[in-house]
């Protein structure tokens, strides 16, 4: 059987999402935009790459969200990014009536699918998606814990000379300033980083990835990142397709799990061919807990002025 995902906007991260997807022949995609000519140009400039690369996926472009049905998963990355100065508050009064509009035709259209949100800010976003779609929970999940990690990961790799791969980390919260990562758990080949460097090292580490998405906003001047967004987007995609069980970071809506409820929020789970098939409850200290809890009462704060 083969299957197909969705991928709503047809920007910088969904294009290469799309790319990525068919490149690893994962699905069938449809590349979906408002834009007039803009998924159907991108859509047969990746096609034309398939005899180089080497892929059998079938990949189209659309205006049309009907063609969203049949979909397995629905990677929703419609909408503006942040610019330079601007707040998650600000980007979420923009985004959220996208975010409602389109998730109620992918809702109508594709009724079974999965909706994995990328918009941002993440947390605000998945939440108004579920809200929307009126899919039970484990189908509406948010991507910003894998990309999180992957920027923390890749930042320790580097400070330590090691292989990105080596580095283990879970980060949790809310995706962005409010990031919390789950220290025990992280480790270089099994070893806790804390043991392979300073204190302040770390430290500063932590900082630089809570503010990983702004650092790449300020040096492109306009737009944001897409290379790891696409990449982490596409990591939950292939674990679901390939119900693989993975624990992963992801948004999702907890109901008492961490003592959190009724918001949606980085944590960890495992991903499945069902979505989101369980909410993990790992061993955090004291102060990650709290940060947790912060983080989530700075989404719900957010979602109550959309
Ligand atoms: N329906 C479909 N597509 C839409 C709609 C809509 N209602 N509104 C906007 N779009 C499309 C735009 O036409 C554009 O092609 O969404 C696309 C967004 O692309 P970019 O502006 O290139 O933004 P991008 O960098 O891809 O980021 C998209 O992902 O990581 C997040 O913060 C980022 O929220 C932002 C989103």
């Amino acid at each position: 059987m083969k299957r197909k995902v969705s991928v709503i906007g047809a920007g910088f991260v969904g294009t290469m999402t799309a790319q990525r997807i068919v490149e690893k022949n994962l699905a069938d995609v449809v590349l979906i935009d408002i834009v007039e000519g803009l998924p159907q140009g991108k859509a047969l400039d990746i096609m034309q790459s398939a005899p180089i690369e080497g892929f059998v996926s079938r990949i189209t472009g659309s205006n049309d969200f009907a063609d969203a049905a049949h979909s397995d998963i629905a990677v929703f990355t419609a909408g503006f990014p942040r610019t330079p100065g601007m707040s998650r508050d600000e980007l979420a009064l923009k985004n959220g009536g996208i975010v409602q509009s389109v998730v109620k035709e992918i809702a109508r259209h594709a009724p079974d699918c999965i909706i994995i949100m990328v918009t941002n800010p993440l947390d605000v976003m998945t939440h108004l998606a579920w809200r929307t779609s009126g899919f039970p929970a484990r189908r509406v999940m948010g991507m910003g814990g894998v990309l999180d990690t992957a920027r923390y990961r890749a930042f320790l790799a580097e400070e330590l000379d090691v292989p990105a791969s080596d580095i283990e980390a879970i980060v949790l919260g809310s995706h962005g300033d409010t990031m919390v990562p789950a220290n025990i758990h992280t480790t270089s080949k099994g070893i806790p980083v804390s043991q392979l460097m300073e204190k302040e090292k770390l430290d500063s580490i932590i900082e630089r990835t809570k503010k990983g998405g702004a650092e790449i906003v300020g040096l492109l001047k306009s737009g944001s990142a897409w290379h790891a967004p696409s990449s982490s987007a596409v990591a939950m995609v292939e674990a679901i397709l390939n119900d693989s069980k993975r624990l992963l970071p992801a948004s999702a809506y907890l109901t008492g799990q961490y003592n959190i409820e009724d918001i949606y929020i980085g944590v960890p789970v495992k991903l499945g061919g069902a979505g989101i098939e369980e909410i993990r409850e790992i061993a955090l200290s004291d102060e990650e807990l709290k940060g947790l809890r912060q983080s989530a009462e700075a989404v719900r704060e957010t979602l109550k002025k959309i």
